[in-house]
């Protein structure tokens, strides 16, 4: 891997057939679960992406890259997580997949929606200074704040393991249109964590974790065409 941090955007629209026998039992079943056939699929999509990378990283068949779930349901690579980190996150229109040898990472995508409206959000995921200074502002501005700060937020919780069962409130990011920082969070232990904002104008996204640099790279992952050199290498 040459960089210690790769972040890879996959656009579910162009994506392409998955091969359902790249994924574990595990992985099966929780596509299966989806009620709609589009969450199966993107389900599908992002895991099969992930293996496909974790494999030419580890050098392990990608349906042999042994992924498990540990504590608050944060997934992970068996017997190599000191070596190797990895996080993902799925909206309906993007999937995103940071992986890190350097250490713990987290990475959040939000889809815009310019009819939304997240006023009643604010309060449940702000602390008291942040909410005041978003529910100052002006609707489109507001919008856009909102979705940064959501997925800033998501993406530090992801990074230290919890998710959102540590209270977003707890911790303060920052509330500006782009940058990159270091964050503190106290809870459930102490931990300085870099934060960088990854959005565009399609959608809001965020990457957390140790040792990230201060612009990393966000690759499209070319799914088809991947999973086709795979199948010609293998023929
Ligand atoms: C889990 C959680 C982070 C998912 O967030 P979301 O915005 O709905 O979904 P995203 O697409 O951004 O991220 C989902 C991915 O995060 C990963 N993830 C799940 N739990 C995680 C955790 N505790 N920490 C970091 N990453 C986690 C998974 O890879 C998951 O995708 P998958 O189910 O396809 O494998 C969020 O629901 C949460 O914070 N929940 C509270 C913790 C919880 O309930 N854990 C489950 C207990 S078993």
């Amino acid at each position: 891997m040459s960089e210690p941090v790769e972040i890879w955007e996959i656009s579910f629209d162009e994506a392409g057939a998955v091969d359902w026998q790249l994924l574990d039992p595990r992985e099966t079943a929780a596509a299966d679960a989806f009620i709609h056939a589009e969450d199966r699929y993107r389900y599908g999509v992002i895991h099969t992406a992930l293996r496909l990378r974790l494999s030419e990283l580890l050098g392990i068949a990608a349906e042999a890259v042994p992924i498990v779930v540990g504590a608050h349901g944060r997934p992970f690579v068996a017997g190599r997580a000191a070596e190797i980190d990895f996080n993902l996150s799925h909206s309906r229109r993007t999937g995103l997949i940071a992986i890190s040898k350097a250490g713990t990472v987290g990475v959040d995508v939000e889809d815009r929606d310019a009819t939304a409206d997240y006023s009643e959000m604010i309060d449940t995921i702000f602390e008291q200074h942040e909410a005041a200074c978003l529910h100052r502002l002006e609707k489109s501005v507001r919008n856009d704040l909102f979705l940064r700060g959501w997925t800033r937020k998501e993406a530090v919780a992801k990074a230290v393991g919890t998710g959102f069962l540590l209270d977003p409130k707890l911790f303060q990011v920052p509330l500006d249109d782009g940058g990159s920082w270091s964050v503190s969070v106290r809870s459930p232990m102490s931990r300085r964590l870099a934060l960088i904002d990854l959005s565009s104008d399609a959608r809001a996204a965020a990457v957390a974790g140790v040792a990230l640099p201060t612009r990393p790279r966000v690759r499209r992952f070319h799914f088809a065409q991947t999973l086709r050199s795979r199948a010609a290498s293998t023929r």
